[in-house]
């Protein structure tokens, strides 16, 4: 949450930084703001609003050579031009931009306010604006770690000091911060997509790292004041990864980069000849994968959702007891740590806090965790034992929807991992294998059909409440295509069991509030059929997700037929449908589809 840039050397900061942060804006965009040091001082502009309102309200001559820049979502205090970053202290000549939390920033506040000091923001982070400028050290580095002795909580931080105009000294911990390395020019940015235009040479700074940033190089040190030896690392993107291209928005490309992005998780990793799949990642050798007795999913939102579809397979494939949590959760009813469980992190951005939280304290108390993880070298990547990259390539729009595709292929190929080394007969595993290579070429087909279910979604979009419902397998689907569309229509779209429905919910069912049904044609076809006529006698209008072959009777339904595959890999093609139809509702209600209010990409504070 929150997007930080920096530049430092021989070019104009201010069109530097604004290009950076329009590449943030999906990390937050409630306001945002930029400071730039120049022979006449440090000029500070910040704006409620979006980056563009930013680029408005900046005054005309903006000189300067090095600057740093902020786009944010809002926890201490709302979004106001006074609370956007960046911070300064009293005298105006230290400005911060931060990302995380400062815990104590209460008792810092009440101390400085004794002090005499006077805020300007309800944020937390001034307070560290102040303190670094409140100290007496003879280098900004000393001042930033006296400042940081004071601090608990979580940061991502980078600071100007007007008397120290030869660098930007940044900080981490808990939240990323990534050194980018040019020709006589460095950036700092807490994402590599506000950097990917200029240079792919990064250095990802640890929790307790520092570094002091010229235009000439970097160095890194620890909170203990030790030097550090970073090299810098080629990231393997380009700006074209962040860029809409011809599409109207991010979450329509990713929707169809689909097939693509299921061919890049797939490859190299199907043994057709053994029915099995090659996860070098995980750093299980056969003895230890057999050990295993059971499996613990954690994610937040829809990934959340992706590890209960997860649980499903691992416990079909591999007859292993699975189940999935809400990463947020687990660690506060102090959860046992079994040694034969395989803990699983689920995680998009490999930095949601709850998640990385969730993985310490289960390595804390000796328990071993793999992640799926989308972004390489991310933090809870970096945290896991071993684990499997999920190469979605970059996610913008805030509704995620490859990398939560790809997620459910990694954990089918976790699954037939594990089973084969278990139970799964070969003739099985072949099976699945051959369903995992049919993937791409059904996910096109279902993102073909895009117009049809664009008058669909048009009829979903008047109701101001819809019910997803599905069964078993269907049930996890049903889930994240409630979430899916309550995140970007705004609509009241709640999932249920559709066993559950006659205990409770049916009593809401009405010609209001439409139903859209998960269908598979699988053992439980026909009592899902059932429960449609139900609804259909109450007068709720149905949208069925289903297969060719499935019959629904004189169920009045509009149906959505998706490709068959095997059973256990159904699900992950039965949710493509569910994404385009939120997508077409948010287009035709006029919402921002890419960046939803109240909500960011990445969620970095607990
Ligand atoms: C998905 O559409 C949501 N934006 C959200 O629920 C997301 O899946 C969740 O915040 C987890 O993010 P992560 O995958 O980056 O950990």
């Amino acid at each position: 949450m929150c997007g930080i840039v920096g530049y430092i050397g021989t070019a104009p900061a201010a069109p530097l930084l604004i290009e950076g942060l329009s590449r943030l804006e999906y990390r937050g965009y409630d306001s945002a703001g930029i400071a730039v040091l120049g022979s006449s001082g440090l000029r500070v502009t910040k704006k409620a609003g979006r980056v563009r309102d930013l680029d408005e309200a900046l005054p005309k001559r903006l000189a300067g050579k090095i600057g740093v820049g902020h786009t944010r979502w809002a926890t201490h205090g709302a979004a106001t031009d006074a609370n956007a970053h960046p911070h300064c202290d009293a005298t105006g000549k230290v400005s911060v931009v931060h990302n995380g939390i400062v815990d104590n920033a209460a008792s810092l506040r009440d101390r400085l306010t004794d002090d005499g000091v006077e805020f300007h923001s309800e944020t937390d982070t001034e307070v560290i604006a102040h303190l670094i400028g409140r100290s007496a050290a003879d280098t900004l580095e000393e001042a930033v770690l006296e400042a940081l002795a004071a601090v608990q909580g979580t940061y991502g931080l980078a600071v100007l000091h007007a008397d120290h105009p030869d660098r930007i000294v940044v900080a981490r911990n808990g939240s990323p911060l990534i050194v980018g390395v040019g020709d006589k020019e460095m950036w700092v940015a807490s994402d590599v997509a506000a950097l990917v235009r200029y240079t792919r040479q990064v250095v990802y700074l640890d929790d307790g790292e520092l570094a002091t940033v010229t235009a000439g190089g970097f160095t890194t040190f620890t909170s203990d004041r030790q030097p550090t030896q970073k090299r810098p690392t080629t990231v393997d993107l380009s700006v074209e990864d962040y860029d809409e291209g011809e599409h109207r928005h991010f979450m329509r490309k990713e929707i169809l980069d689909q097939a693509d992005a299921a061919e890049r998780i797939l490859r190299g990793r199907l043994d057709e000849r053994f029915g099995t799949a090659h996860l070098g990642g995980l750093n299980l050798d056969p003895r230890a994968s057999r050990a295993i007795q059971r499996v613990k999913i954690l994610g937040c939102g829809s990934a959340y959702y992706v590890g209960q579809l997860g649980a499903g397979l691992v416990e079909e494939l591999a007859r292993i007891p699975a189940d999935a949590e809400p990463a947020s959760e687990f660690r506060y009813r102090n959860p046992v740590i079994e040694r034969d469980t395989l803990y699983v992190a689920v995680s998009q951005s490999g930095e949601t806090i709850d998640t990385l939280l969730a993985v310490q304290e289960i390595k804390r108390k000796g328990g071993r965790v793999i992640g799926l993880i989308n972004v390489v070298g991310s933090t809870i990547a970096r945290e896991c034992d071993g684990g499997i990259y999920l190469h979605a390539g970059p996610e913008v729009a805030v509704a995620s929807t490859k990398a939560l595709t790809n997620m459910a292929i990694g954990f089918a190929l976790l699954a037939l991992h594990l089973g084969r080394v278990r139970d799964l007969s070969v003739s099985d595993g072949k099976r699945i294998i051959a369903g995992l290579q049919r993937l791409p070429a059904q996910i096109d087909q279902i993102v073909a059909a895009d117009e049809d279910l664009s008058t669909v979604a048009g009829v979903l979009a008047e109701a101001q409440s819809l019910f997803f419902v599905g069964r078993v397998r269907g049930y996890p689907v049903a889930r994240e295509g409630a979430q899916k569309f309550k995140e970007i229509s705004y609509r009241h779209a709640e999932a249920y069991q559709t066993s559950e429905l006659k205990h409770g919910p049916l009593a809401l069912i009405s010609d209001q509030v439409p139903t859209v049904a998960i269908v598979p044609d699988d053992a439980l076809c026909d009592r899902n059929v059932a429960a449609l006529h139900e609804i259909a006698a109450r007068k709720g209008p149905l949208v069925v997700v289903t297969h060719a072959g499935v019959d629904l009777g004189h169920v009045d339904a509009t149906r959505i037929d998706v490709p068959q595959n095997e059973p256990e890999i159904d699900p992950i093609l039965l949710t493509i449908p569910l994404q385009i139809l939120a997508y077409h509702a948010a287009v035709k209600l006029g919402h921002d589809v890419d960046k939803p209010r109240n909500l960011a990409k990445s969620v970095t504070v607990e």
